[in-house]
């Protein structure tokens, strides 16, 4: 009898306390969202700068950014998606190689330091102490192309003295010295195949820089070629999974055991030309199956988030429509049973050992190692002005032999003028 009581009772306290364990236990968004103020999102690319330029000619007086609404991006729903850090893509169009891409994109970069100076919310940061120090949302300048150096290494050099950090070594071109992955879209140098003799010395030089080696859009050669060649871990700032999607702009396989070994990683992008193929609904179980897979073939520790939000033309899977809801993907991860060390890595971890050992790296070169290599020939830009044997023209005499010191001043700066006009 006291036997039975006690069992009738040890079970209405197993069910009570099942109740309240029920009641307690954190719904999957909950845990989400703790996860992500814990270990706020370091993002590889956003075009919203683009934007910028295509809507408003970067005259940022002229827009707020908080509210902006024509866009994917504002700050309030950066600070809503738990975005802790973002790299602008500072991007301009293939068409402009060979003309003024150097400019343009000098122009995105001033664009991205006033954004970033001018609201509160942002800060300009370009090291991986300054990411982990911020309580902002730490502001990257990630360079598209490698068009925008036209083929110049000090060029390169410049633009990391202007705070640049990563170059994607294509866009949707080839370069003189590298093969892009988009086949036909552009005619430039269509005989290029993965990476040139200078193409090799743009990977060193960025390593020496300490400048990430991004190889999102680059052909699977060129791909191939700079994992070979890097001393530093590389990044895909915004690819997917191309056995998931067998689109030209994703990783495949075989690329993604080398990135494992090269400790890189592979942000993965949620643009839906390159997850769908074909698949009439896009939605948040079809990114996570190119995180699942990456993750089976790369492991966790290769992958990181690369949005690709306000890319041009650009459409997002239903459930990921602007970059407030990069929670959606957590929270579906953590259903595929992904766990908190993992996704901690994704959002943030992962990006920032790959940033300290591209530091590391730079901190171990040796600065009189500096690439001089001159322009390759293929380049054909008939902007430029070659001046390797330029001899300074003979100045005309006028015969001023006698006249006063006053004058020959004069005369000396009449013809510096008229060497500066022949230069
Ligand atoms: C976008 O923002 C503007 C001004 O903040 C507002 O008037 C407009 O209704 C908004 N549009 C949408 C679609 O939310
Ligand atoms: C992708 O797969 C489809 C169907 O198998 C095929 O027709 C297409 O050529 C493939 N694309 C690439 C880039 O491999
Ligand atoms: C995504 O779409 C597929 C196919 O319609 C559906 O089975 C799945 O439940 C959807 N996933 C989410 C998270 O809505
Ligand atoms: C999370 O998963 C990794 C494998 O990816 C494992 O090494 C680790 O122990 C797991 N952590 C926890 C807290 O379960
Ligand atoms: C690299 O050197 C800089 C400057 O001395 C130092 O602040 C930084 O901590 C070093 N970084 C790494 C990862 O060694
Ligand atoms: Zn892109």
């Amino acid at each position: 009898m006291e036997m039975k009581i006690n069992t009738t009772k040890l079970l209405w306290l197993l069910m009570f306390s099942d109740i309240v364990l029920f009641s307690y236990e954190k719904s999957l968004r909950e845990r989400a969202i703790e996860l992500m103020q814990d270990a706020r999102l370091i993002d590889g690319h956003n075009d919203l700068v683009l934007r910028l330029r295509i809507f408003y000619q970067n005259r940022l007086s002229t827009v707020n950014l908080r509210e902006l609404n024509k866009t994917h991006t504002n700050l309030v729903k950066l600070q809503a998606g738990f975005v802790g850090a973002q790299f602008w893509s500072v991007y301009v169009l293939c068409s402009a190689q060979n003309k003024d891409a150097v400019r343009l994109t000098l122009e995105q970069i001033d664009v991205v330091k006033r954004m970033c100076n001018s609201y509160e919310e942002l800060e300009l940061v370009t090291t991986s102490q300054g990411i982990s120090d911020s309580r902002r949302i730490a502001c990257l300048i990630g360079i598209e192309g490698g068009h925008s150096i036209d083929s110049s290494l000090a060029t390169l050099r410049m633009y990391y003295d202007l705070g640049v950090r990563y170059m994607s070594l294509t866009h949707s071109c080839n370069t003189p010295w590298s093969e892009s992955s988009s086949k036909g879209m552009h005619n430039f140098y269509p005989n290029v195949n993965g990476l040139t003799a200078f193409g090799q010395e743009v990977v060193k030089e960025m390593n020496r820089l300490g400048m990430l080696v991004d190889l999102s859009h680059t052909s699977d050669m060129t791909a191939k070629a700079a994992l070979s060649i890097s001393k530093a871990p590389v990044i895909f700032s915004h690819s997917s999974a191309f056995s998931v999607c067998n689109h030209s702009r994703n990783v495949p396989d075989d690329i993604l055991q080398k990135l494992k070994k090269n400790k890189g990683i592979i942000m993965v992008t949620f643009n839906a030309d390159v997850l769908a193929c074909g698949r009439k609904v896009v939605n948040v179980s079809t990114l996570a199956d190119h995180f699942d897979h990456i993750k089976k073939i790369a492991g966790s520790e290769s992958i990181g988030i690369g949005g690709d939000y306000d890319g041009v033309e650009r459409s997002f899977p239903e459930g990921l429509e602007d970059v407030s809801k990069y929670p959606s993907l957590i929270e579906e991860l953590l259903r595929r049973g992904w766990n908190e060390t993992e996704l901690k890595g994704v959002l943030r971890e992962n990006f920032l050992r790959v940033f300290r050992e591209v530091e590391n790296v730079r901190n171990l070169s040796r600065p009189m190692d500096v690439g001089e290599t001159e322009t390759p020939q293929e380049v054909q830009n008939s902007c430029r002005l070659d001046l390797r044997n330029h001899q300074p023209q003979k100045v005309r005499s006028f015969g001023f032999s006698s006249v006063a010191q006053p004058l020959s001043l004069t005369f000396v700066t009449i013809s510096h003028l008229i060497l500066y006009y022949e230069l």
